[in-house]
């Protein structure tokens, strides 16, 4: 059983953003892997769960809390999933944002039963009043809540079931030590490979019935910035292309026409991607330049660069993150057509 307290549909108009839009919410449940052996890519996390997991059941205690981190779109909800089906336990499922008061964490925790999953996506943002009320449900398996207010509040102990948390982040580095020390298991997701994003692609055409050659798979999966969540999104929007221009069969050519006109380029960058790239290296001379000041200079909240443009472009050798600020290497600028200031000329070392 899967039961969801909140869902945020953020960034609703940028058809690579790796967040949940409210489209995704259909299809995203359905092409969810249910078992490890279903799911694809994370091989190292895959591995290390698998013996924690078994190792567990064999006890026949619960899973130690399990801390998931990455960028976003790459599976902690569906991994917590996994994890309560290989347990034979329930999920249930809520975020940081959504706990605002003392009484809503007290309400989750005395609602689980024995050896239920909780999942708090975006953990982080949990508050430190409720992250105080969290640390003995998650050592002893107790709350300790107060009664009344002033000289006559007193605090009582109320015993829990034996459960799991699975947290989830994109930032570990904003997670209290406290909260961190607490998390037996840490696994680290990684943005996939294209032929793992290939691999995921053909699974989804398959659960959904939709006809797609294996280089129409590549070409979305080449596209896709290393996110399942974003694969499976360009998948259903090549389809209707697909539908209307062509046979009703993902080929490479529907693909490619149908990634094209939605503003992805060849290797996944976007609109947005573009403009940061491009405002570095012809507002900032390449770089660096700090987090804050670019995302004011192209109109864009600095989170959504980290988090959204950053792991990706990252991965593609783009951009380097300096502690004096962000540049672009020569891969960007080759990538987008400019040629580098010359380094004499500048003066200035190019180290990327
Ligand atoms: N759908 C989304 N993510 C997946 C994964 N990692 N494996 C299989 N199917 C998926």
């Amino acid at each position: 059983m899967i039961e969801t307290s909140e869902k945020i549909f953020e960034n609703d108009d940028r058809v690579v953003t790796p967040e949940v839009t409210g489209d995704d919410s259909d299809i995203e449940v359905s092409l969810r892997p249910k078992c490890l052996a279903e799911y694809i890519g994370q091989d190292k996390a895959k591995e290390n769960l698998a013996v924690y997991i078994e190792a567990a059941k064999r006890r026949n205690e619960p899973l130690d809390h399990v801390l998931l981190y990455g960028p976003p779109g790459l599976g902690k909800t569906t991994l917590s999933g996994i994890i309560a089906h290989e347990m034979g336990s329930n999920l249930r499922i809520t975020s940081g944002p959504a706990i605002e008061k003392p009484g809503d964490l007290a309400a989750l925790l005395t609602n689980l039963s024995e050896n239920d999953v909780l999942f708090i996506d975006e953990i982080h943002r949990l508050s430190r009043s409720i992250e105080e009320i969290l640390y003995p449900a998650l050592e002893d398996n107790v709350l300790d809540i107060m009664i009344g207010k002033g000289p006559s509040a007193r605090s009582i102990r109320i015993d829990l079931p034996k459960f799991t948390l699975v947290g989830a982040t994109t930032r570990a580095g904003q997670l209290t030590p406290p909260l961190r020390d607490r998390f037996g298991v840490v696994l680290r997701l990684e943005l996939y490979s294209s032929e793992q994003l290939c691999d995921i692609i053909r699974r989804s055409s398959m659960i959904l019935g939709i006809p797609c050659d294996p280089d129409g798979a590549a070409e979305i999966a080449g596209r896709a910035r290393g996110t399942p969540r974003i694969a499976n999104r360009l998948l259903k929007r090549v389809r209707d292309f697909a539908d209307v221009i062509g046979n009703g069969v993902i080929t490479k050519d529907i693909a490619s026409i149908a990634l094209d006109r939605l503003e992805i380029d060849p290797l996944g960058l976007d609109s947005i991607d573009k403009r940061m790239l491009t405002m570095i290296i012809k507002g900032y001379n390449g770089g660096p330049v700090g987090l804050d000041t670019l995302a004011s200079a192209i109109g864009e909240e600095a989170v959504t660069l980290e988090d959204m443009c950053e792991p990706f472009l990252m991965q593609l050798g783009f951009l380097a993150r300096t502690p004096r600020g962000r540049c672009a290497t020569k891969l960007a600028y080759e990538h987008l057509g400019f040629s580098r200031p010359d380094e004499q000329e500048n003066g200035k070392q190019l180290s990327f």
